[in-house]
């Protein structure tokens, strides 16, 4: 595929979001969040929602949505999202992301929505599969209008989130050939995936990942876990009998070590190597008390902040109404360029 993103004129941007499925955990946060701070700094316009029309996918009760809506901002902003510099809103209050679903509902092939592996693991087989919402396999359609209606040229996500954002490069693609008359109209978006802490896998079994769905709760560490709550999920995590290898490559037949030592490395900053030379042939008895001060040490200051902005409702809500409004200007915009090439009545 050719790179167009370099051919593209418009400014570069940054988009992502989450699902208010639950309470945030480590694994959010490392492999999304962090890079959403960090990101900000780079100058580029940012915008970060909260993607409530994602959750209706799956079984959900509308009773609880905007109060999660409201949980998934205060940890955007507990995490250093700066309500000032990005916007910060849910997608729901921008209708703009719906009105471009549909015209990238008519891009998107059947052949490469088959493709998509979330819809397989989350619709399961036979009876499971019929009885899942088309919502759940149109499910990243909607993500690509997420992204493209801002003209969003990167995108930072965990590792899982790769398959969605070839689907929105393709999408963006053929939009532009079938009506940018040889212009890039949408940019190709770029994922960016933190190089380590991109994947966390459960605490309970190393060949899953971490997840806000997850039915146990000692297989994350939730954002708002105590000191304690965290030491003891620590303490509890699944590991084998063997010492801790020297080298990384002997970490490959181990998950649930190799998880373990990531997530050491991904909080401090340390290579594996470096992990390795520190506690290479030493047990778990050893490394799990370390590994347990390290991540209370790095959590306490967010989920402190989140436990404050948790009870700072008129707050949180003015920063998403604020945020709304100005991420509405960017999508009204890109939706009026859009209806135009596409042949809707504008008389
Ligand atoms: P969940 O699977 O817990 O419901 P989401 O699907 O809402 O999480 O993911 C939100 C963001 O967090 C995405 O960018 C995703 O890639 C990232 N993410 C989710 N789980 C993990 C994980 N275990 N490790 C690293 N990143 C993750
Ligand atoms: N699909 C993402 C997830 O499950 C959430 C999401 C929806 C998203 N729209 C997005 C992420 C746009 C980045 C950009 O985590």
């Amino acid at each position: 595929m050719t790179d167009t993103t370099s051919a593209y004129c418009g400014p570069d941007r940054i988009l992502s979001g989450m699902q208010p499925t639950g309470g945030l955990h480590l694994g959010n946060y490392l492999g999304a969040l962090k890079n959403w701070a960090l990101m900000q700094d780079s100058g580029k316009q940012c915008f970060f929602c909260a993607v409530d029309m994602h959750a209706m996918t799956m079984e959900y009760d509308p009773a609880l949505l905007p109060g999660r809506v409201r949980g998934v901002a205060a940890a955007y902003i507990a995490a250093g999202v700066d309500p000032a510099r990005s916007a910060i809103f849910a997608q729901s209050a921008v209708p703009e992301h719906a009105e471009l679903n549909w015209v990238l509902q008519c891009v998107a092939r059947m052949g490469w929505m088959e493709r998509m592996t979330q819809f397989k693991d989350k619709a399961g087989s036979g009876k499971d599969a019929e009885r899942a919402s088309v919502g759940l396999f149109t499910y990243p359609v909607l993500m690509a209008a997420d992204i493209l209606v801002y003209k969003a040229t990167h995108v930072p996500v965990g590792d899982d989130q790769k398959q969605h954002l070839e689907l929105a490069r393709d999408i963006a693609a053929r939009f532009n050939r079938d009506f940018g008359g040889g212009r890039i109209i949408l940019p190709e978006p770029e994922p960016v995936i933190m190089p380590v802490g991109a994947r966390i896998m459960s605490l309970k079994d190393g060949s899953r990942k971490m997840s806000k769905s997850d039915p146990s709760e000692n297989a994350r560490i939730n954002l708002y876990d105590d000191a304690d709550t965290i030491a003891r999920k620590i303490r509890k995590a699944k590991t084998d009998s063997e010492p801790l290898p020297e080298t990384a490559g002997s970490l490959d037949k181990r998950p649930e070590a190799k998880n373990l030592v990531g997530l050491y490395a991904a909080l401090t900053g340390e290579s594996i190597d470096d992990v390795l030379d520190e506690f290479g042939g030493k047990g778990f008895g050893a490394f799990k008390p370390r590994l347990a001060e390290v991540a209370v040490e790095y959590m306490a200051p967010v989920s402190e902040e989140y436990a404050r902005l948790l009870n700072e409702k008129a707050e949180i809500n003015a920063v998403l109404k604020n945020g709304a409004e100005r991420a509405r200007a960017t999508a009204r915009s890109v939706m009026t360029e859009v209806r135009a090439l596409i042949g809707y009545w504008n008389a």
